[in-house]
């Protein structure tokens, strides 16, 4: 594709992506790439820079995109691809008004993420990281009767907040443990709900019947902050909490606080604030808190997916045609 000067279009790339995703860009043979050449985030004053006069940007979470990075691309900038589901990192008010077109990852990582999720939860409520580190630091003596007790998804309530494709996803495999009730909230009830069981109930009525809360709504202005100080003192004692969507949902001060009280049992986050979350982290003190490097979609074929599909949606945006998931707002 060629701008009307003859030249090809101009894409930048705040990191490098996965094979999948390079192949397709290289074998469209459309635009120039240029790259930040690191597994690391590209430093704001190179992203501002990378992004001067590009028709295409491909980006990832953790890279804000807002009117500043939208000025400095300036009125070639046709198309904005992320390389994630999530797209709380992108000022949509800001990319509309300026007619940019969004792609996204949606679907593609649905399995690998609701996979994750109910490995973080099995392993906070049946304290595996705690187990594997007393066999290593010989604090295992002996089979005592009530040493490493945890919870039972057998016979329990879980609740789900944010029934959507992961939420579902999530609560699909968590029947299959014996779940007795499962209770979802959202801003809608959901007609698929009856696949998986699901009751629609008020957010207090969830947290304060659930043994298990699974929080995978997307971050909103709505979900900023939600689980806090009021949310997690109507949580049973006994009650577990897990996080898969975004950091910011959660007020990790307040959750602190719940979990070293004992006013909730324990806590499996893959998703913090900030990201990566300092290692002198109060959070990291506690045995019943379980942390993850937000690896929620990290398989092998999800992220090569995932890179070919950021590739397609560019391409969409760069030649004004289809995009695989272009986002609608
Ligand atoms: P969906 O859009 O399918 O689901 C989002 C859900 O959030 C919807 O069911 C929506 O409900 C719900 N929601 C929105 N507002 C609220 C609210 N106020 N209270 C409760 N629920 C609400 O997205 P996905 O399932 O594909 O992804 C969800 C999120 O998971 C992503 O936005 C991302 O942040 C996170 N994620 C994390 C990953 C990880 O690695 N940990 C991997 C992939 C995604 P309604 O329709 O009723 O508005
Ligand atoms: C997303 O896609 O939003 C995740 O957080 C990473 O896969």
């Amino acid at each position: 594709m060629q701008t009307a000067a003859g030249k090809l279009m101009k894409v930048f790339l705040t990191r490098r992506i996965p094979p999948e995703g390079m192949k397709i860009l290289s074998a469209a043979g459309v635009c120039e790439v240029s790259q930040w050449d690191s597994d690391e985030p590209v430093q704001r004053a190179d992203l501002l820079k990378g992004v001067q006069g590009a028709h295409g940007l491909l980006c990832l979470l953790s890279d804000k995109i807002d009117a500043e990075v939208l000025d400095a691309a300036g009125p070639n900038l046709k198309v904005i691809s992320t390389l994630s589901v999530g797209y709380d990192h992108l000022d949509i008010d800001q990319i509309k008004k300026r007619g940019i077109r969004v792609g996204y990852t949606p679907d593609v990582l649905t399995d690998a993420t609701a996979e994750l999720t109910v490995a973080l939860l099995l392993a906070t409520a049946r304290r595996l990281p705690e187990g594997v580190e007393e066999v290593k630091n010989g604090g295992w003596s002996s089979w005592k009767p009530l040493w490493l007790c945890g919870y039972s998804l057998s016979g329990s309530t879980v609740g789900v907040i944010g029934l959507g494709r992961i939420g579902k996803a999530i609560a699909r495999r968590l029947m299959p443990f014996g779940v007795k009730r499962l209770l979802y909230s959202g801003r809608t009830a959901k007609d698929y709900a009856a696949e998986v069981n699901g009751e629609y109930v008020p957010l207090d009525t969830l947290v304060s019947e659930s043994d298990f809360i699974v929080v995978s709504c997307s971050l909103t202005p709505e979900t900023q902050g939600m689980c806090d100080k009021a949310f997690f003192s109507k949580m049973k004692n006994t009650g577990v909490f897990v996080n898969s969507s975004r950091g910011t949902v959660v007020n990790q001060e307040d959750l602190y606080e719940a979990l070293s009280s004992g006013q909730i049992a324990a806590a499996g986050l893959d998703v913090t604030t900030p990201e990566p979350l300092p290692t002198n982290h109060p959070l990291l003190t506690l045995k019943n808190c379980v942390v993850l490097p937000h690896i929620g979609s990290a398989t092998y074929s999800t992220r090569g997916i995932m890179g070919a599909l950021s590739a397609q949606n560019l391409l969409g945006g760069l030649q004004g045609t289809d995009m695989p998931s272009e986002l609608t707002f």
